[in-house]
């Protein structure tokens, strides 16, 4: 990741960003240059909006200095409105352009995360795009830096965590298999004081009546996986674990998806991705609640050993599920990996992220994801989590009738039934494995917010990260 510093005062030489707020007036950077203010007035006269959040405007002066202002609607000047001038702001500039970006001394909080934030995940680049990352710095005059590092390290550690979520959901499947994913969070763990991982391989699930995990990854070259990390700061009250669907691929396996339906499917671990992305983080923040991430990792591949529809699976708890549809897989992992951490783990309180049912995008549209519980204090907390972050979430029902319809003739439970609400009927399906922790879960089907087909505002094109955001700002406060 690029660097952003903080620094005093400007220094020469380089583009220099202002905020323009509502009004359309500079706003938040202290008192204007009087040398730059008529020029600013024709500038800003002249453009339709420039306050409104995400509005530049260039004003070059070859010759002087600065040589080039950009000036940055933030509308209402709170942290939405900084976070979308800090992607707009970096997508206007060129890679090797040095910025300097004016802040008040004064500046709130809220003002410097929501532009660094902006920045930092806009300006993200795919670990192994052709085309580089940023290579000048930025830099942030704010007066006095020593007030503001810690909201710059929060800001920091947070777009850190995401990039690396969107780089494994970005990583093709050919490379991303269950051990690769499971490698690449060994070697994070490593570099971190606080953290422990272990992977389970078949022949240790085998042992632990992981039947999901084990059914669902069967018919792959690439044998599946289970990822435990966790962060422990020692004096925690509570204690969460972060349970992430972690399919590689998702091919259907045998009920093959359609050409248009598969394309994207290496996306289909993001889940994994932003639970184990938000634990490493959880580790960098130092925050003091004690977390454990599970990604269940399979591949769902068609093959002569993959499970096949109208087989029934023995789950971690003994449960056993009727499975009509290969192409239900999500829930098959989650169950085993819900049911563990509710058995072995004691949690506090559990949350799982899955890319789970295409029914999400059809109820929510492209960039909100279902959450579902029964817990009202904790709904509330990760949708006001999210708003801040600036993801979000829409509660749905787990109408208790429906429970029905996961009725199975030759099993405790039939995993795909093809009545009713797709998202709807996946999450009852997870609730049944929760046990005692019913009322103390969470799930969130991500399907559809896991991607952006273009950049738009802070999300870069491809995987979004989604959900490492809401977890750190909800973990914060947890
Ligand atoms: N990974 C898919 C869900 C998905 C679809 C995620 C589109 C992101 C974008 C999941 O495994 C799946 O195939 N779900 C099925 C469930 C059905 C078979 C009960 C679906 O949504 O069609
Ligand atoms: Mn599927
Ligand atoms: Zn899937």
């Amino acid at each position: 990741m690029f660097a952003i510093s903080l620094a005093p005062e400007f220094a020469g030489g380089a583009t220099r960003v202002l905020a323009v707020g509502a009004d359309g007036a500079p706003t938040g950077a202290g008192p204007v240059p009087a040398a730059l203010e008529a020029e600013f007035t024709t500038l800003l006269s002249s453009a339709d909006d420039p306050g409104r959040p995400g509005a530049v405007q260039v004003l070059p002066r070859p010759t002087r200095e600065p040589a080039k202002v950009l000036l940055a609607g933030v509308g209402a000047g709170d942290e939405a409105g900084w976070r979308a001038a800090g992607a707009a702001v970096i997508r206007s500039a060129r890679p090797d352009e040095p910025l300097q970006i004016q802040l008040g001394e004064e500046v709130p909080a809220e003002a410097l995360r929501g532009l660094a934030e902006g920045l930092w995940l806009a300006g993200y680049r795919f670990r192994d795009a052709p085309k580089g990352p940023r290579t000048a710095g930025i830099t942030i005059a704010v007066g006095n830096p020593g007030r503001h590092g810690q909201t710059l390290e929060t800001a920091r550690v947070t777009a850190a965590a995401t990039w690396l979520a969107r780089d494994l959901a970005n990583m093709p499947a050919s490379v991303k298999n269950p051990a690769w994913f499971a490698e690449q969070i060994v070697a994070e763990a490593a570099t971190r004081p606080g953290l422990t991982v272990t992977v389970r391989a078949p022949e240790q699930l085998a042992a632990e009546g992981f039947g999901g995990i084990l059914a669902v990854g069967g018919g792959s070259a690439t044998p599946p996986r289970l990822l435990e990390l966790s962060w422990d700061p020692g004096r925690a009250s509570q204690h969460v674990v972060l349970v992430g669907k972690g399919i590689t691929f998702d091919t259907g396996g045998i009920s093959i998806k359609t050409r248009d339906g598969m394309k994207l499917m290496k996306k289909d671990m993001s889940g994994a991705a932003a639970v184990v992305a938000a634990t490493l983080g959880a580790a960098d923040l130092h925050l003091a609640v004690r977390v454990t991430a599970l990604a269940p990792l399979a591949e769902n591949a068609v093959s002569g050993s993959a499970y096949r529809p109208g087989d029934v699976i023995t789950q971690h708890d003994g449960t056993t599920t009727e499975t009509t549809n290969s192409d239900a897989e999500g829930r098959l992992i989650l169950a085993d990996a819900l049911a563990y951490a509710v058995a072995e783990l004691r949690p506090d309180v559990v949350l799982d992220l899955a890319t789970l049912t295409g029914a999400n995008s059809v109820a929510l549209g492209t960039r909100t994801a279902a959450l579902y519980s029964h817990d009202d204090e904790l709904a509330g907390a990760l949708t006001a989590a999210g708003a801040a972050a600036g993801e979000w979430m829409w509660r749905m029902p787990l109408p208790e009738d429906y429970l029905d319809y996961l009725h199975s003739d030759i099993a405790d439970r039939h995993s795909s039934p093809t009545r009713g609400a797709g998202s709807v009927v996946a999450a009852l399906f997870l609730s049944e494995f929760l046990g005692d922790r019913l009322d103390r879960w969470a799930h969130l089907d991500m399907s559809a917010p896991s991607w952006a087909d273009e950049d738009d505002a802070e999300l870069s094109k491809g995987a979004t990260g989604w959900g490492t955001r809401t977890l750190l700002r909800w973990l914060a406060t947890a």
